[in-house]
């Protein structure tokens, strides 16, 4: 496909998922490399819903170490149960923070981030990787970033 994202600038959120998720299948569609997928990925989620940071982490030697990813520089390790990423690994769900100065332990990687959302991808039912989004909103996240998200990972799950 052309490298081109089409997505209506007047689009409300769910819109935006909407036509974004059926395009980032097709992004990714017969690439083969892992690495190069998930950082269309990341810039897609980026650019079409302008997050603060977007970005994954992959299981490696039992840590998380950072993968690819758009906006500032990052942690680039995060152990088991450790901040948000660490926790939603452990616990194998979605964590969705609306305060991250609220959750105990949150890894302030920039001192802008407000709210986050982490979400896991499964190969051989073990987290393989997670997704971080961050916003330097309050409150940014919700069950529509949530499910939408989750539709993300699982096309990320076929990449594994
Ligand atoms: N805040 C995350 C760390 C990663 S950065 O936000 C990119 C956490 O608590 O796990």
């Amino acid at each position: 496909m052309a490298e081109e994202l089409i997505i209506a600038q007047s689009a409300d959120k769910a819109e935006k998922y909407e036509t974004l998720i059926p395009q980032i299948e097709s992004l990714v569609l017969g690439e083969s490399d892992l690495v190069a997928n998930l950082s269309n990925i990341a810039a897609a989620l980026k650019q079409t819903m302008d997050f603060f940071w977007v970005g994954f982490y992959l299981v490696k030697d039992n840590q998380l170490v950072l993968g690819p990813f758009q906006g500032p520089i990052a942690c680039t390790r995060i152990n088991l149960g450790k901040g948000v990423c660490g926790a939603s690994w452990k616990e194998k769900k979605t964590i969705l923070v609306p305060n991250v100065d609220e959750f105990p332990g949150h890894i302030a990687c920039s001192s802008a981030s407000k709210s986050e959302i982490v979400l896991p991808a499964f190969k051989n039912n073990e987290v393989a990787l997670v997704l971080d989004v961050d916003s330097d909103q309050l409150n940014d996240f919700d069950q529509t970033d949530a499910e939408a998200l989750e539709k993300v990972m699982r096309i990320v799950e076929k990449l594994l």
